[in-house]
């Protein structure tokens, strides 16, 4: 007879048949199947039905980059800001305030599943702005996360348990770790069109289609802004069109703000969120610090949900706090406390905005000057879209295999979409990189 076990952590999973010949066989939550072999002797033995995964895609590749002995290698990998000398600095707006929360701190004590209040207010005015009606309608609630990963995390979980069957529909293609954030919790997932990596085109029209036969009640993931990884934006009639499919179909937004500040600026890069929020019930937003604070080992985010009223806001909050609870129990302090340092300090915030436009804007020139060399490197205007595109990533467009060429043979590391990081380019680099892209397209 077949016996079923739950074995935890959940996301191993789940019910195993036991074949009556020394092994269960089973199907991973992401879809698997395996056979794993057990000893009868009374014991099973928990490790036993663990393949081992390949790494994921992204921290593998910066595992490669490092080991990499060669003298001249370029890192269009992970998505970090780097400086002209290749550094991912640590902001003088943070080490400022850094030292000045470290200064004050009298205790280490805990202070709870939401985090700071001074830090979840302030994100709530920079994203939502300090006068927008959800806000003066109470209506938004505010947790503070680990990072925007925790901030998705938490999100997928507030849907799993509101909804448990219904789906979050992705873009397609999305950031590589989405799928796993979200769905690693037992959601269902779908994808929606977005873009066109051979035209280096939107596919807005098919993707306004699918989302109109998505079923009321599904959860949409959209890109804020500075899209991971086609660095592809809707313009602001696209978001308009998109917002009236939510409010027709009765789907909630849940929308993921990485990279405010690297598209336009702070204000700019909310507008469409706050469009969003205005126009809609019930919403959630995913907040990064990692990348605009620079702050991405300290692990900064932020989870808003808007909901229909104050009542219902407190209901969610409730599980929000839940949640977060039985995953981590508490956010890591340090880092909010330096954000919200330097939200509180008109200086110091000042300080950060010019250094957020630098940060935009040597990006925006890498941009530029790479489409330039490749215009000069191939004769035609082929890779003139990355120069319009937003934020630290573009999609090359070009085949896997050109992909490892470019690895092996030049040490140019790049996701194996075509995914490359803006701001590995420098101008001591620049006609090395068009040169190789030039050599290996196709
Ligand atoms: C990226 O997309 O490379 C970054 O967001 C880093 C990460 O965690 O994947």
């Amino acid at each position: 007879m077949d016996k079923a076990y739950t074995l935890t952590p959940a996301n191993v999973i789940g019910l195993l048949s036991d074949n009556g010949d020394g092994e269960f066989s089973g199907q991973s939550r992401y879809g698997q199947r395996y056979n794993a072999p057990y000893i009868r002797q009374g014991r099973y033995l928990l490790f036993q039905s663990l393949d081992r995964l390949t790494p994921d895609t992204i921290l593998g590749l910066m595992a490669q980059f490092r080991a990499d002995p060669a003298p001249k290698k370029v890192d269009l990998g992970v998505g970090v800001y780097r400086d002209l000398s290749g550094n991912t600095p640590v902001l003088n707006c943070v080490r400022k305030a850094e030292r000045e929360v470290l200064a004050a701190q009298t205790s280490k004590s805990y202070i709870g599943a939401a985090g700071r209040e001074e830090f979840n207010h302030a994100v709530e005015e920079l994203v939502l702005g300090a006068d927008h009606a959800a806000r003066r309608d109470r209506r938004a609630r505010t947790l503070q996360t680990p990072g925007g990963c925790g901030a998705l995390r938490v999100g997928a979980e507030l849907i799993k348990v509101a909804a448990p069957g219904a789906a979050v529909h992705l873009s397609d293609p999305t950031w590589g770790n989405h799928a796993p954030l979200l769905g690693g919790c037992g959601l269902k997932l779908e994808r929606y069109p977005y873009y066109d990596a051979a035209t280096h085109e939107l596919r807005f029209e098919a993707m306004i289609e699918r989302l109109e036969a998505a079923p009321a009640g599904d959860t949409v993931l959209i890109h804020a802004c500075c899209h991971n990884p086609t660095g592809a934006d809707l313009d602001s009639q696209q978001w308009q069109a998109v917002v009236q499919v939510l409010q027709r179909r009765g789907l909630v937004p849940f929308l993921d703000l990485a990279y405010q500040g690297f598209g336009s600026s702070l204000e700019g890069d909310a507008a469409a969120v706050r469009m969003v929020v205005e126009r809609v019930p019930e919403a959630l937003i995913a907040v990064s610090f990692s990348k605009n604070l620079g702050l991405y080992r300290e692990r900064v985010g932020a989870l808003i949900a808007i909901s229909e009223n104050p009542v219902r806001a407190d209901a969610t909050q409730s599980h929000m706090l839940q949640i977060a609870r039985s995953i981590y129990s508490m956010p890591p302090d340090h880092g909010a406390a330096i954000a919200a340092a330097i939200f509180a300090d008109p200086q110091r915030k000042n300080e950060w905005i010019q250094e957020l436009e630098a940060m935009r804007g040597r990006i925006q020139d890498m941009r530029t000057l790479l489409t330039d060399r490749l215009r000069q490197a191939t004769g035609n205007d082929a890779f003139d879209f990355i120069r319009t595109q937003r934020g630290m990533f573009s999609l090359l467009g070009v085949s896997r295999a050109a992909v490892e060429r470019l690895r092996d043979k030049h040490h140019i590391y790049m996701l194996s979409d075509s995914r490359m990081n803006l701001a590995g380019i420098m101008p001591g680099n620049v006609d090395y990189v068009a040169e190789a892209f030039a050599a290996e397209r196709g």
